[in-house]
């Protein structure tokens, strides 16, 4: 069934764009960018890829990433090309229920139709894994999801994106792949005690990060952002995970890079680094200094 499903789209996406096999590759270039694998894969424990099951401490408790294979009944596999775009666009189950934003749809809420539904065309591509979800173990009150209703009706805005009117196609690419796929904002902007982002300090970092480990601005501010990097030194980071100093960033910047920045093409990089550089610079100190 899943497969004769992923042939007849296959089919109806070759007849709209005449290169079946150019949807698929391009939504495994999307797949990277918005890093999908490190989440949903429990690579400390030998899992599956994308088998589900790492533990993603939070303040309001530890998520378990379930399981976005194509198995029918432990993944994804009965579901429809809408149900996986209601998902990420509004934050809906196929039975309507609210997700949690410990995944990061009030981001992936920005990308475009095209390139979800070139995401869906990839993930059904890959292997199914037969490997049941294992529960959520959160703190009272946030264990009622329901509850999560009015987290949204407070912070979340569906997308998708609208670039800013002055921008250029490069800084738009750029703002697109920061605050839609690639979700930089998740860990590197503040967060209220509701876990509300902090709009008006968008980048400019935060001592409670996922793990609870601290995360950097990067923001340009010359003194407590990235103000001093080079866009070379931001590529090269987002590339490479090295530092201008040399060192390599640590955690789940390590990671984001390893599983999905790195495979990033240069153009896209070079777009991001423009981006960080156009936005406004936040004085906000994390780290002591250098
Ligand atoms: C920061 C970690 C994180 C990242 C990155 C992430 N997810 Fe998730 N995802 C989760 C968590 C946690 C849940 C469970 C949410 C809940 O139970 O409310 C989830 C749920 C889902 C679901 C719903 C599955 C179900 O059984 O209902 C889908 C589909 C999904 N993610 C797809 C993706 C895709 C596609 C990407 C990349 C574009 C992605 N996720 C990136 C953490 C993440
Ligand atoms: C999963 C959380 C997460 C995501 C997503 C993320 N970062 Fe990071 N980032 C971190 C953490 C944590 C560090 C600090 C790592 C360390 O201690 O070495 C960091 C460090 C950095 C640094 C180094 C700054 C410095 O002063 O050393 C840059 C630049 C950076 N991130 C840019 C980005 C960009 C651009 C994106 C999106 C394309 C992004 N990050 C997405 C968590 C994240």
């Amino acid at each position: 069934m899943l497969r004769a499903g992923a042939v007849a789209l296959v089919l109806i996406l070759a007849g709209h764009a005449g290169h079946a096999q150019t949807v698929a590759e391009r939504g495994a270039y999307l797949f990277r960018a918005g890093g999908c694998f490190s989440c949903h894969t429990d690579v400390a424990h030998d899992g599956a890829a994308l088998a589900g099951g790492r533990a993603l401490a939070t303040p309001f408790g530890t998520f378990y990433a379930p399981n976005i294979t194509p198995d029918r009944e432990t993944g994804i596999g009965a579901w429809s090309a809408a149900d996986f775009r209601r998902a990420l666009r509004e934050g809906l189950s196929p039975s309507g229920a609210h997700y949690y934003p410990a995944f990061p749809y009030p981001s992936y809420t920005l990308m475009s139709d095209e390139d979800v539904a070139a995401l869906w065309a990839y993930l059904t591509t890959l292997p199914a894994v037969r490997h049941a979800n294992r529960p959520h173990d959160l703190t009272l009150p946030f264990r009622v999801r329901a509850a999560v209703g009015l987290w949204k009706f407070l912070f979340f805005r569906a997308g998708p994106f609208q670039p800013e009117s002055g921008d250029s196609d490069e800084v738009s690419r750029g703002a697109y792949l920061v605050r839609a796929l690639a979700h930089c904002g998740e860990c590197h902007t503040p967060r209220n005690l509701l876990g509300g982002p902090d709009d008006d300090r968008f980048l400019a970092g935060t001592r409670d990060g996922p793990d609870g480990r601290s995360v950097p601005n990067i923001t340009p501010h010359a003194d407590t952002g990235i103000g001093g990097w080079s866009e070379g030194d931001i590529v090269q980071l987002l590339n490479s995970g090295l530092k201008p100093n040399f060192d390599n960033v640590q955690g789940s910047m390590a990671e984001s890079v390893r599983h999905g920045l790195a495979y990033l093409s240069d153009d896209d990089l070079i777009a991001i680094a423009r981006y960080l550089k156009a936005i406004p610079p936040i004085d906000n100190r994390i780290r002591r200094g250098p």
